[in-house]
């Protein structure tokens, strides 16, 4: 089966299939050494945040690769997303702007909602654990879409929604959401939810598309307990295709369901072969054998219980 190098966004935007996550890698030159190496080997795609705290860095390493000629803002799609400090109607420009400064850009190809839930937000606030919000997804949505009318970026979409949280939008909107971005990957496949976005002309977005070794790392940084999320078996031995690597198999294996996905690296060989998976094919039989390595809800790793509150949030987007 064929796999998209683009996929098609509203307004002729096209967003490259494989991008390069960024997420936990706020070490400027960690993160300026892989980002000039993607966009070196040809990555032109790249996912960050506004909690990421490493926008800014992102966005010296693009002035540069602009200022010398070597690519124009054109040629590269950028993600970042709203906080949960920003879901609230009157935060969203606010938040955008403050990326848009970061970023050195004057737009960026896609502006997500990060996570359903709000926080609260005190401008220079005291520190200490963020207090959950209320929050209008409807009315947040609104300016998202005056967002795109001013042209601080191309497109919109949601992260880490579920199917009735994307339905409400898509049915009182304007401006239809043009991508998910969500977790999945071979143990957390979310068929029901790709399916309804396709139906719907979102694009999917897979996050974590590599099961996120380094998630366990992470939860111990923040001092959260890892007993739930064991560390992922390789899975490689599970199909018939032996020339590439477990890590190549798993992203195919969603190129080929019209899945985009954003694998992070900072490891110069693996950046390369996260992006050298345009040249074979997972056959029907390959694509079974992975199909059935599903484990649903089970497989879910990135469950956000780690922040705060959010569990018990009318908004809460997971199955409890
Ligand atoms: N919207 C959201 O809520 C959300 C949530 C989570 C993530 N994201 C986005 O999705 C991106 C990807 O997710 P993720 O970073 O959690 O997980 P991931 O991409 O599944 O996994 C990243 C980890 O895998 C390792 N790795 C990368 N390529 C590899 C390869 N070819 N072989 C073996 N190991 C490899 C990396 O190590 P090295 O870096 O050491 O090479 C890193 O530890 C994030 O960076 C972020 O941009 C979004």
């Amino acid at each position: 089966m064929a796999a998209k190098i683009f996929m098609d966004m509203p307004g002729g935007v096209k967003m490259p299939a494989i991008g390069i996550g960024t997420w936990q890698v706020s070490d400027e030159v960690e993160l300026v050494t892989a980002l000039n190496f993607a966009l070196e080997i040809g990555y032109r795609h790249i996912d960050t945040a506004f909690v990421y705290q490493n926008e800014a860095i992102v966005g010296r390493v693009l002035k540069e690769w602009f200022s010398s000629g070597k690519l124009k803002r054109e040629d590269v799609f950028v993600t970042t997303k709203l906080p949960a400090q920003g879901v609230h109607k009157d935060r969203v420009e606010v938040f955008l702007k403050k990326s848009l400064e970061n970023l050195q850009l004057d737009y960026v190809d896609l502006y997500l909602i990060h996570f359903p839930l709000a926080l609260k937000h005190v401008e220079g606030g005291p520190p200490g654990p963020p207090e959950v919000d209320e929050t209008d997804h409807l009315a947040v949505w609104k300016k998202l879409e005056e967002q795109v009318d001013t042209g601080r970026t191309k497109t919109i979409g949601v992260s880490n929604f579920n199917k009735i949280q994307i339905d409400r939008i898509l049915k009182n909107s304007r401006i239809k959401p043009s991508c998910l971005q969500v977790e999945l990957h071979i143990f957390l496949q979310q068929r029901e939810l790709v399916q309804f976005c396709h139906q719907n002309g979102i694009v999917v977005v897979a996050y974590c598309p590599l099961g996120s070794p380094a998630f366990n790392k992470f939860l111990t940084k923040i001092g959260k307990d890892t007993a739930r999320h064991p560390a992922r078996p390789s899975r490689r031995e599970d199909c018939q295709q032996t020339q590439k690597t477990t890590a190549q198999v798993a992203l195919r294996h969603l190129l080929q369901r019209s899945i985009v996905a954003i694998p992070k690296s900072v490891t110069p060989n693996r950046i390369k072969e996260n992006i050298d998976v345009f040249d074979f094919t997972l056959d029907a039989e390959d694509m079974k054998a992975l199909d059935a390595l599903d484990r649903g809800e089970n497989g879910r790793i990135c469950d956000f219980v780690h922040v705060a509150k959010f569990k018990d949030h009318p908004e809460w987007p997971f199955p409890k």
